[in-house]
């Protein structure tokens, strides 16, 4: 099995990120094949600052090796250390609608919200798509928000291999059947993480570097005290029962350990304890669960070249696995 997934680099890593996507990738690298990058050039549609895109391409490099994954099993790799991709890209893109595009959530928010959207958001579910598929990928583990990229990503595949295999039939895309052809680009699954539902920020919405509500995994000690101490509470009393609507409860729920999940569902619905309690708790499961990967991660930033040729290792593997794809699709197309 096969399992890729793919990262922005446009932003600091919160909880959010973490148990949202990070910590499913790190457990997913044992049961297959995994491959990780750093999207660096979806990054690209939003991050304007070249000094700012390198830096956090490093950061977010970093977190996934600081974070638990392991550089020999799973392969990390740089997007755009992979030329293949951009080539599959275009000539994906060539068999696109340009009603997906326009029905793509991420282009019709911006729009909705009046922002003249530019063409790297219009393209962006292309070459998401070609990063998947220029692997040959299985399985694609994502948040929510991602579905319907990855059902693009199906769409597309199945349309290049209408187009351009002979003997493709889209009801049996591994030509099992007599007289049916197998696809050249693989029809991936998305692996959803149900378990852990949108994690809130401070204030009770989603957790987003863009609504400035996150807590980062490695940002400064002080901050994040500050953060946690904020979060957004009400004047329930002490000793009456906390509603479990709010976002402290959301986010203790996702850092405790599991066995003190019982009795802490047990405090919060019994009442007894002030919120202070609790923010102070959850200052230390943050502690408990992230101290150690913040010391690897320094270590990591002290020692770049290392990073670096673990990156230069992974995108040689990665292309290993690109180049017998896109020599086919360069066939089936008529460039070769
Ligand atoms: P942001 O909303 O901060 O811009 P991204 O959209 O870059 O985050 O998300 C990167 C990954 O982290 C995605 O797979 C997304 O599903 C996951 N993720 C981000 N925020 C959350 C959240 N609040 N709860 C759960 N998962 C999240
Ligand atoms: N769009 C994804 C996100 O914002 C990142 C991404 C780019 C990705 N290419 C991918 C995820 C390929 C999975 C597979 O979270």
């Amino acid at each position: 099995m096969r399992i890729l997934s793919g990262i922005q680099s446009n932003g600091r890593l919160h909880l959010g990120n973490y148990y949202g996507a990070i910590r499913q990738f790190i457990e997913l690298q044992h049961e297959g094949e995994a491959l990780y990058f750093i999207a660096n050039l979806h990054a690209l549609t939003t991050v304007r600052d070249a000094a700012e895109a390198r830096a956090l391409i490093q950061e977010t490099a970093v977190a996934f090796l600081a974070l638990g994954l392991d550089p020999k099993k799973a392969i990390l790799f740089r997007q755009s250390d992979i030329p293949e991709v951009l080539e599959l890209y275009w000539i994906l893109g060539t068999v696109v609608p340009m009603s997906h595009l326009e029905r793509a959530h991420g282009f019709k928010d911006k729009t909705a919200r009046g922002v003249s959207p530019d063409f790297g958001l219009f393209a962006y579910p292309v070459l998401m798509a070609a990063d998947i598929l220029v692997y040959g990928s299985d399985v694609v583990p994502v948040g929510r928000d991602q579905v319907q990229h990855l059902e693009f990503a199906r769409d597309w595949a199945t349309k290049f291999n209408v187009t351009f295999v002979r003997g493709y039939e889209p009801q049996d895309p591994q030509g099992r059947e007599k007289g049916h052809a197998p696809g050249i680009l693989k029809l991936p699954e998305a692996r959803l993480q149900e378990n852990t539902a949108v994690v809130p920020g401070i204030d009770g919405q989603k957790m987003s570097k863009s609504y400035g509500n996150s807590i980062e995994m490695f940002g400064d000690e002080r901050e994040v005290k500050k953060r946690i101490m904020g979060i957004k509470t009400d004047s329930t009393p002490v000793d009456a029962p906390k509603p479990t609507g709010n976002a402290l409860y959301q986010l203790l729920r996702v850092m405790a350990p599991p066995g003190e999940l019982v009795e802490l569902e047990r405090s919060w619905t019994e009442g007894g304890k002030g919120y202070g309690e609790y923010k102070q708790k959850l200052l230390e499961y943050f502690h408990a669960t992230f101290d150690a990967p913040r010391r690897r991660r320094d270590e990591l930033l002290k020692d770049p070249a290392e990073l670096e040729r673990i990156l230069e290792d992974g995108a040689r593997r990665a292309r290993g696995l690109a180049v017998p794809t896109i020599e086919r699709v360069r066939k089936a197309v008529g460039l070769r």
